[in-house]
């Protein structure tokens, strides 16, 4: 024994963190979420998705060039500290953790809406639920087999989604674009803040830094290759399932796209995307648990979440402690949340921790700048307009949790601050 801390093992190269990448980002965005911004803009959700990916990738760059610069765990929480203050760093690890939480609760129960299709007798709650304690449990063992698990669910998520694309382009119909806009300009960016959630995923990449191989190099890499293969993906799919049946139709069920797989005449096209779906929830759920306890870790090694959180285990190399509290907050949403309010506080806390990230990007000088600067003042100028385009509620409930992150932090610390009692 050496007395020092353990270290996570670096066992990642790219293919295993590309995988993770689009493991992370293909989920409940595309197979859900593609349905509510249908009903709120139309067909021209499909403009909506590619505002998210314009807003996404450049995001993803500035992200990209703090990976190759700060290659440790914890992502914007640990630019922010570096190159902005304490606080801000803070709000970014903060709202890192709100928005992936909740994220995992809509996956979960996404998940369970595509199962039902399988297996129409299972209760979804409790099917949610289960699929988090297994995949918690994966994520407790260890990067590696987690990897490889991870490998094998985006394999079957994309056959299955290229499978959905080939059956269903003999469905389009050019009618099912008109009107093309119902609600206007404003649905078309309330959409894309909507479906800004369906890219997120590829700063799971960025907080790996501590499991790959030569992380300078493989984690821009990783980042930009599964953010363009997912972007690729989902205007396809959007554009054969709004061809196939049009966006009302899409908006009226939780699983649009076995609705749209229906409706193709084409042998196995429903239970394909079923079973795409299922296997694309369950890799987002993986990489969520897995991200969000290496984000807890990073917190905790700086005392903004208790200390007991900072710790690795050494027998498995994971931070086990923050793999089972995370498990257990997303099975909690998965049982008492309701869809739509976690789907909102995920995308406005996402896009918060993006701005932070783009604010970092900009602090970039000399040689650590790779991209130039309007690269990441038009992200912060995306993730600002699309965070405002969301319902004000949301808006609202968005800006307490912040407040409450920076209430608990103060009082934490302001704790953990005062002398020890001498008569004790
Ligand atoms: N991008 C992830 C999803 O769509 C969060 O499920």
């Amino acid at each position: 024994m050496t007395g020092r801390p353990a270290a996570l093992r670096r066992d990642m190269g790219l293919l295993d963190a590309t995988g993770v990448g689009l493991g992370a980002i293909i989920g409940a965005g595309l197979l859900v979420v593609t349905g509510v911004a249908a009903g709120v803009a139309g067909p021209a959700l499909l403009l909506s998705l590619l505002l998210a990916a314009a807003a996404a990738a450049c995001n993803a760059l500035s992200s990209a060039q703090l990976a190759a610069r700060y290659p440790r765990s914890g992502g914007t929480y640990e630019y922010g500290y570096l190159l902005l203050n304490p606080w801000l760093g803070f709000a970014a690890g903060w709202m890192f953790l709100v928005s992936k939480l909740a994220a995992g609760g809509v996956v979960a129960l996404g998940f369970a809406e595509y199962l039902a299709a399988l297996a129409p007798g299972i209760p979804a709650r409790p099917a949610a639920v289960g699929a988090v304690l297994v995949l918690t449990v994966l994520n407790y063992f260890g990067i590696r087999r987690t990897g490889r698990v991870n490998l094998v669910i985006v394999t079957v998520s994309l056959a299955a989604l290229l499978y959905f694309v080939a059956a269903g382009l003999p469905s389009l119909q050019i009618g099912h674009f008109t009107p093309f806009a119902p609600e206007g300009g404003e649905g078309i960016l309330r959409a894309a803040a909507l479906l800004f959630f369906a890219y997120t995923g590829y700063a799971r990449v960025a907080t790996l830094g501590e499991d790959v191989h030569d992380p300078e190099r493989t984690i821009p890499r990783a980042i930009l290759a599964s953010l363009g293969i997912a972007t690729l993906l989902y205007v396809s799919v959007a554009t054969v399932a709004l061809g196939a049946v049009g966006a009302p139709a899409l908006a009226r069920t939780g699983s649009p796209l076995e609705e749209a797989a229906a409706s193709f005449g084409v042998l196995g096209a429903g239970l394909a995307i079923a079973v795409g779906g299922v296997s694309a929830m369950l890799g987002v759920l993986l990489s969520q648990i897995l991200g969000i306890s290496r984000a807890m870790l990073a917190m905790a090694r700086r005392s903004d979440l208790p200390p007991f959180l900072g710790h690795v285990d050494s027998r498995h190399a994971v931070p086990g402690r923050d793999v089972v509290l995370t498990g257990c907050l997303i099975a909690v949403l998965a049982l008492t949340g309701p869809l739509e309010r976690i789907l909102s506080a995920a995308s406005f806390s996402i896009l918060v921790y993006y701005a932070i990230t783009n604010m970092a990007a900009l602090r970039l000088t000399g040689t650590d700048r790779r991209y130039p600067r309007v690269i990441s003042v038009a992200g912060l100028f995306l993730c600002i307009t699309l965070c405002l385009a969301l319902e004000p509620g949301t808006i609202l409930t968005g800006s307490v949790l912040v407040t409450a992150g920076f209430a608990y932090r103060g009082v934490f610390r302001w704790v953990r601050s005062r002398p020890a009692d001498p008569s004790q």
